[in-house]
């Protein structure tokens, strides 16, 4: 156990007084932030974008986006009108409330706009991180019954549109697209159309964004969130973010991934902030320019990130002036003791840990900047919140002892439910109260929640979460595969890496060659980040008696550990 603790910040925070707050909070005060409360019409989007345009913050800079090519600002009204043309390009062609419509693209601003137009339809946005390839694009399209896709000329030869019937339009953004009864050209129909829009006014219980995400067994699932989540985006943007009207913000994670969504869209702007998005792959040298070049003040990061910029040296980051910067925060991982002892050292900086998933859609359990800060513990639950450590069968565990990380039912972000898997959606249950996370963890006696694995076999590697099973799949399909088990190795710098152990169908070598043929395979079907960084050859590998491959006894071998209860091993 860590003891050595480092001592809240001084200054003004949001939260100042978490302990005297924290048993009980009452999340309908929150409603009160909202123009809904008062007029009852809700929509996220409304209350993102259009409700700072029609105050006083107009003018206020809403977007500073930028990449190798482009460098733009937006304003509060600017992201109005280019999100109104957005959902009208879309209402022409069909879209309406509850429809799926995924984005899948690199970030730009038309991502921004059409991920908000979509949102003013009372649709619901998709989006899709651009490194998947057409298996992994496939399945998202098909299980959601996406109805439109807006993408780019470079990315759409990924989707199998013969394979997706019910997917009607392609939106493609770029120059010169030619339509036809599917394609549509979205600049040219962007630029004309007009930049005003009715709103779709929803139930705070509708569809807002699909997510899809990995667990240890089956394909993605997509975990649906409501338009009601916008209450704990708001509060944790103030209470976790420490945001404040002058904050110029930065979250550095893709739309792709719930991150990108709930805290690289949603909770700046409800919180009427200036948003940094920054397009373009991550390299030391870049992270830091935006930084200096934006004066941002709150960032929002993950650990792989922080663990590349600690290998990329101290003389590299005095080159620029981070002065600006007030709360570094991260999420994903977890956050090693050496990188926060780096932040403190190089940066000046605590960095506070936060924890929550795809599921959870906000922040459960969090460090704020007016709390000590035990390196290697992931905090405190958020007032509102109650978080435990249970057994297996829901009962709570004291103090210090290990188990499930679980959370009371009942915060506002909560997914609704899993798309067309109701039964999924019920698993994550315990005793009907308690959602299980998946993650194994301890309370200390002061609260404080440390985390200690997955107690599934999801993989987590440079943040991502990566399921086994869809990558076993997918070796699966490779001529030469006979068997296949996915573990995540651990690694310094992301976490962990994928390795795979595969044994060959007949007539099959093993070599390098071979290595690299499944993991390009695996790279062009599913995605980069997938594909196994490591594959060993083995003979066969060890199955429980109803032909389930055994990861457990794979991961016992690669770190040298005993395998365990054998029992359900096959002989
Ligand atoms: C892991 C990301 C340790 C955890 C927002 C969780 C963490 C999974 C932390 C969710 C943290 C997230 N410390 N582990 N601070 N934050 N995780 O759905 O295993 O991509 O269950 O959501 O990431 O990953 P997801």
């Amino acid at each position: 156990m860590n003891s050595s603790v480092i001592k809240s910040s001084n200054g003004e925070h949001n939260l100042a007084n978490y302990e005297s707050s924290a048993s009980e909070f009452d999340w309908s005060q929150v409603e009160k932030q909202f123009s809904w409360y008062n007029t009852g019409k809700v929509n996220i989007a409304y209350e993102a974008i259009d409700r700072h345009a029609e105050s006083g913050n107009k003018d206020k800079i809403a977007l500073y986006y930028s990449d190798a090519k482009r460098d733009e600002k937006y304003s509060y009204q600017e992201m109005k009108e280019a999100s109104d043309k957005a959902g009208r390009v879309l209402q022409d062609i069909g879209v309406s409330k509850g429809d799926r419509v995924f984005i899948f693209m690199p970030r730009s601003p038309e991502l921004y706009f059409a991920l908000l137009g979509t949102l003013k339809l009372g649709a619901i946005a998709g989006p899709l991180f651009e490194a998947f390839m057409e298996g992994a694009v496939k399945d998202r399209l098909e299980d959601s019954g996406a109805k439109v896709l807006v993408t780019t000329p470079e990315l759409v030869g990924r989707v199998p549109v013969d394979e997706l019937p019910e997917l009607q339009k392609l939106v493609l953004v770029g120059e010169n697209i030619e339509e036809d009864e599917q394609k549509v050209d979205f600049l040219t129909r962007f630029q004309q159309a007009s930049p005003s829009l009715d709103i779709e006014w929803v139930d705070r219980e509708d569809g807002m964004i699909l997510h899809y995400t990995s667990g240890s067994t089956g394909k993605p699932k997509g975990v649906l969130h409501v338009h009601n989540a916008m209450i704990q985006h708001y509060q944790t943007a103030k209470w976790v973010l420490d945001l404040k009207d002058e904050d110029v913000y930065w979250c550095t994670a893709d739309p792709g991934w719930v991150t990108g969504t709930s805290y690289g869209i949603f909770a700046p702007w409800l919180a009427g902030v200036t948003n940094v998005i920054r397009g373009g792959r991550f390299s030391p040298d870049d992270w830091y320019q935006t930084l200096e070049r934006y004066k941002v003040t709150v960032w929002y990061s993950a650990p792989t990130a922080f663990r590349m910029l600690m290998g990329a040296g101290d003389e590299l980051l005095k080159k620029y002036d981070l002065s600006s910067l007030r709360h570094v925060l991260s999420v994903g991982e977890p956050l090693n003791p050496e990188v926060i002892r780096w932040g403190m050292d190089a940066m000046n900086h605590r960095i506070h840990d936060t924890w929550w998933m795809t599921e959870t859609g906000a922040m459960l359990i969090c460090n704020y900047p007016s709390m000590d800060i035990k390196p290697g513990s992931m905090g405190k639950p958020i007032p509102g919140v109650e978080a435990a450590i249970v057994d297996d069968e829901g009962k709570v565990l004291p103090p210090n002892s290990m188990g499930n990380l679980a959370i009371k039912k009942g915060w506002p972000s909560m997914m609704k439910t899993i798309w067309n898997r109701p039964e999924k959606f019920n698993s994550y249950f315990l005793g009907g109260d308690w959602y299980v996370s998946g993650d194994s963890a301890y309370m200390d006696e002061e609260g404080y929640f440390w985390f200690q694995g997955r107690i599934d076999d999801v993989i987590m590697t440079a943040g991502e979460r990566v399921g086994p099973f869809e990558i076993e799949s997918k070796l699966l399909e490779h001529p030469a595969v006979a068997e296949a088990g996915v573990i995540g190795k651990p690694d310094e710098v992301r976490g962990e890496i994928i390795k795979a152990f595969i044994s060959l169908r007949d007539g099959y070598e093993e070599n390098e060659e071979l290595q690299e043929e499944i993991r390009s395979f695996v790279k062009k079907e599913l995605a980069g980040h997938a594909a196994p960084r490591e594959i060993e050859f083995r003979d066969s590998l060890p199955k429980t008696r109803s032909g389930k491959i055994m990861r457990r006894v794979l991961k016992a071998w690669e770190l040298d550990l005993p395998t365990g209860d054998l029992s359900t091993m096959e002989k």
